[in-house]
């Protein structure tokens, strides 16, 4: 069966993607392990190496003119993340590695200040251990709790235990804006409002879902947003944080050392206005040229049109899976992104893994960095799907092609 192009068409994104048109095991790669990372457009590539071989130097360091340009690229990038996430000024933006350093950032910055003895951090089972485990360890460092919050039998976020769990005590809330295991996309906007009744701060966990939709952070009214660039197209080892200017103006810096300061003396040392008190040391440079290009490429299609597309083809992929006999899928029927995990009885999820791979079809088999999750549904671990703008339904039909010569075998 042919993609129907509506509005946009997945061979639009393919073209650009050099990796998609190599073979595995004999077969034309088929990349269904988006969730964990995704592929690089060639603009990506070549800003990359555009950067190494004709504009590397370090930044914030105005001495000469290349550190100038890689100052104005990197401030830039920031500018772009900014626009992209709807934040008020590029100032809330802090440069990290990745949506789990924002959280230890957040954890050991705001949470070690602000949590205390008996406050409570409301974490919904269906988090990733990223946003469970620095709050465990802040919990501990300041004798705070973390209070999971439960799920429903199909995966969602039990509203009326949330309802119930918030109080005076809730200091903090975190959520996924959309689940790495299940693809559910809670009611962030509703339960961040909920959570600021009560005075709460709310972190979001953006890493799933900022390349499958358009997200503003404004409209959300999250107190801390979080992703990682190599979910969205663009390299490993850049990520960012977006926070409000008046709780990132109150926060102490994390790490420190070179870049942070304002001035030094061993009386005396002052630290940078924000965001560059948070970014202590040389940060990813090129991870920012390839981050700005990963952004101007997704935001030169329309993204409405995007995500449609994806819903459409999740939708499509639910179907098809549903024919394979046994097959369980995990989470909701409806409102999720592309994230498809499933077990087959009879085959664990590495010997699915395995066959599928032999076919040159890449997906993701374990716990999912999300125990707590899977637990839920009585499982210690499962094999998951998980799609991007680039994948067909043609690739659909060779999973479950796949899979049904595995039950067959
Ligand atoms: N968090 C990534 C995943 O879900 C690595 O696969």
């Amino acid at each position: 069966m042919t993609t129907p192009d509506v509005g946009f068409s997945p061979e639009a994104a393919r073209r650009d993607i050099p990796i998609l048109h190599r073979t595995v095991n004999g077969h034309p790669l088929v990349w269904l392990d988006n969730g964990a990372t995704t592929q690089k457009p060639r603009q990506v590539i070549e800003a990359l190496t555009a950067f190494y071989a004709c504009a590397n130097s370090n930044i914030h360091r105005g001495a000469h003119t290349m550190a100038r340009e890689a100052t104005e690229m990197y401030e830039a990038g920031r500018a772009t993340v900014a626009r992209f996430l709807g934040a008020p000024s590029p100032e809330s933006i802090v440069f990290v590695r990745g949506t789990t350093e924002a959280i230890n950032l957040v954890a050991q910055s705001w949470g070690r200040a602000d949590l205390g003895p008996g406050d409570d951090i409301l974490v919904p089972v269906l988090e990733h251990h990223a946003n469970i485990v620095p709050w465990q360890r802040v919990a501990e460092q300041t004798r705070a709790r973390v209070v999971p919050v439960p799920l429903r039998p199909d995966g969602s976020i039990d509203q009326d235990a949330y309802a119930d769990l918030l109080s005076m005590r809730t200091r903090l809330v975190v959520i996924s804006h959309a689940s790495n295991v299940l693809g559910t996309v809670p009611p962030v906007r509703e339960m961040t409002a909920l959570a600021h009744r009560y005075q709460a701060r709310v972190l979001v966990d953006g890493a799933q879902a900022v390349a499958h939709f358009p997200v503003d952070v404004t409209d959300l009214d999250a107190d801390f947003y979080t992703f990682s660039g190599h979910k969205i197209y663009a390299p490993t080892g850049i990520g960012a944080l977006y926070a409000k200017p008046e709780i990132l103006e109150a926060m102490a810096p994390w790490q420190a050392g070179g870049n942070m300061i304002e001035s030094v003396s061993f009386d005396r040392t002052t630290y940078a206005p924000v965001p560059h008190r948070f970014e202590a040391g040389t940060g990813h440079i090129s991870g920012v040229a390839g981050l700005l290009a990963a952004l101007d490429w997704l935001t030169a299609f329309d993204r409405t049109a995007v995500a449609d597309y994806e819903t459409r083809l999740t939708a499509y992929a639910q179907q098809a899976l549903a024919q394979v006999p046994g097959l369980e899928l995990l989470g909701p029927a409806a409102g999720r992104i592309g994230v498809l995990t499933f077990t087959l009885p009879g085959h664990t999820p590495g010997e699915i893994a395995d066959r599928l791979d032999g076919d040159g079809i890449a997906v993701r088999a374990g716990h999912h960095c999300a125990q707590p999750a899977l637990a839920h549904y009585g499982l210690d671990s499962a094999a998951r799907a998980s799609l991007a703008l680039y994948n067909t339904r043609e690739e659909v039909d060779r999973l479950v092609a796949s899979l049904l010569e595995l039950q067959a075998a």
